[in-house]
């Protein structure tokens, strides 16, 4: 994946690179909620070097375009948007995550709005997608919110039996 011109900035949310020294409490924060660790690849409960692993891993492999989300209001590092693919296939996967303490403001939704108005308006790909559980609410109201389309359901999500209310969504139009 390309990665935009950085920062990418939104009032008081700022989208930047990863530090590999910086970052690691951040991710070692995420990597106490089993589902953003799941989702992700980073180990339960990690250590330094398996937060500054993750984070190697996450800026020099290829198909990525990871992000940290920064919240200017608390002044702090709080969460992930990327987009996972190759810029010359027509999409792209969405991943978004925020730490508990950002959660309830929006945030995740500008940080999407931002990464998928520029995926859709700067790179060759036609639809941006991504995966979310009708269980997960404030994951498929974000995708809702940007204008998202719901294509279908995945019948067995990688394996996992309680992820069978998985559905797919496809983002076709840059979000206003
Ligand atoms: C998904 C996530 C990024 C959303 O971040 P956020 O910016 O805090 O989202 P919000 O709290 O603003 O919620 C978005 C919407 O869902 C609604 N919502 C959130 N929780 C809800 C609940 N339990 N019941 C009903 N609505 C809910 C909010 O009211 C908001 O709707 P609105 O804008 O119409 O008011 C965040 O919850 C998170 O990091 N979750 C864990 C990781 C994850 O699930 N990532 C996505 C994987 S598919």
């Amino acid at each position: 994946m390309r990665t935009p011109e950085l920062p990418l900035q939104v009032d008081d949310l700022v989208l930047s690179q990863w530090d590999r020294g910086y970052d690691v409490p951040l991710v070692q924060q995420a990597s106490r909620d089993r589902f953003i660790a799941q989702m992700c690849s980073i180990p339960i409960d990690c250590d330094v070097e398996a937060a500054r692993d993750w984070i190697y891993r996450r800026t020099t492999e290829r198909n990525y375009c990871s992000l940290v989300i920064f919240d200017a209001q608390l002044e702090r590092r709080v969460g992930e948007v990327a987009l996972h693919g190759h810029s010359d296939e027509v999409t792209a996967n969405l991943y978004y995550w925020l730490l508990p303490s950002a959660r309830g403001r929006g945030l995740a939704r500008r940080a999407c709005r931002l990464l998928c108005r520029w995926a859709l308006t700067q790179t060759p790909l036609a639809a941006v997608s991504a995966f979310a559980s009708q269980r997960n609410i404030a994951s498929v109201r974000v995708l809702q919110q940007l204008g998202f389309h719901r294509v279908g359901q995945i019948p067995d999500f990688a394996g996992y039996p309680d992820r069978r209310d998985t559905f797919g969504y496809c983002l076709f139009q840059p979000p206003g």
